[in-house]
């Protein structure tokens, strides 16, 4: 796969092709990423500088020091991805970041790194969705091409999408109030597990019983979601006990086993409308293993599934790269602003 991009200075036109190197650097939440993949499938470097251990403490992303944080570590994660690539700033073709949806602050250190790299270099700037991005983990190391339908569940997002073409998507369903990986974070909080409580929910939920407890699943159109009343429900469940001591590997289970299997119904009625054969699922939640698991299982029904490696699946860079490397709706335009919701 070609396409060509103009330089920032003298206007060159540059081939991007399988050999082509693109530098990406992703900002957005609590994540600061920098990564080097070439022909948007083969990861050079994948450098990541988490900084779940800071906001830990106070349960959630704050939004000032998620920014300040980035400052400090931008600089650090580039140059350990070109340490570890093995490359110079001359070698790549072309550098992309993050431009939205994400906390505005972060974004901007992200976004103002890669534009100044571009210009530093002349080469082209290409600015990225992140939500495209997320579907772009699924490119990494496998032969994945469109069409498709994607099951995105993040820490911010949830949505079916019908991806056509590079070129063409549409969202075809999308949650109504939270977003799965939110759902998991405040059922988490409420039964008293650290942030981000996604991954220790799961982990308790692997050895409780999944019917347990029968939790509610929304009735809402035909793709789309709603997680609120579940989040009620939990709530309701765990004031049950009236402070008793919670069994808590079962109310994860029957919690998981809720989401997983609504997710999964929801999904299959998609690839059976659509007839498309392949399904993506992304995003932070893809990391889940009773989603994972679920989604899987689509295989003994003749669809082709794909899942991001673990370590894509929440926030990286390489996803970036490898966004700006496939998709064609991108923001090559080094005057984009950062946006902190999905423009319609
Ligand atoms: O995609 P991501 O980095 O966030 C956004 O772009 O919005 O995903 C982060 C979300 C968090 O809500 C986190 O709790 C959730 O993904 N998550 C999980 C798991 N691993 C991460 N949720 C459930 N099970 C997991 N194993
Ligand atoms: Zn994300």
């Amino acid at each position: 796969m070609n396409k060509t991009k103009n330089t920032l200075f003298s206007g060159k036109r540059v081939i991007i092709d399988n050999n082509s190197l693109i530098m990406a650097i992703e900002s957005s939440c609590d994540e600061t990423a920098c990564a080097i993949v070439k022909g948007g499938r083969e990861v050079l470097s994948n450098v990541v500088a988490s900084q779940i251990k800071i906001h830990e403490e106070y349960g959630g992303v704050i939004p000032e020091i998620a920014a300040r944080e980035h400052l400090e570590a931008v600089n650090v994660v580039i140059d350990e991805a070109f340490k570890q690539a093995g490359v110079t700033g001359g070698d790549i073709s072309a550098f992309a970041g993050t431009v939205g949806p994400g906390l505005v602050g972060c974004l901007l250190v992200g976004l103002n790194a890669a534009k100044t790299l571009a210009l530093a270099f002349d080469k082209p700037f290409i600015g990225i969705n992140h939500l495209n991005a997320h579907l772009a983990a699924n490119f990494i190391d496998t032969d994945l091409e469109p069409p498709f339908v994607a099951l995105l569940v993040s820490g911010g997002h949830t949505q079916i999408i019908k991806v056509n073409t590079y070129s063409d998507m549409q969202i075809i369903g999308e949650t109504i109030d939270d977003a799965v990986g939110e759902a998991y974070d405040k059922v988490a909080r409420l039964i008293g597990l650290p942030y981000p409580g996604g991954p220790k929910l799961d982990k308790l939920a692997q050895e409780g019983n999944p019917f347990a407890f029968k939790l509610p699943e929304a009735k809402v159109g035909e793709y789309d979601f709603s997680f609120s009343g579940l989040k009620t429900a939990a709530l309701r469940l765990v004031k049950s006990f009236d402070g008793k001591e919670l069994p808590l590997k079962d109310i994860c289970a029957s919690f998981q086993e809720c989401v997983s299997s609504t997710l999964y119904k929801k999904i299959k009625h998609a690839l059976e409308e659509t007839g498309y054969k392949q399904v993506v699922l992304a995003g932070g939640v893809a990391a889940n293993s009773e989603i994972r698991k679920k989604i899987f299982s689509l295989s003994d029904l003749g669809y082709k599934v794909y899942a991001p490696q673990m370590k894509y699946c929440t926030d990286n860079a390489s996803m970036v790269a490898s966004a700006a490397y496939f998709f064609e709706n991108t923001f090559d335009n080094i005057d984009v602003e950062v946006f902190s919701r999905v423009k319609a």
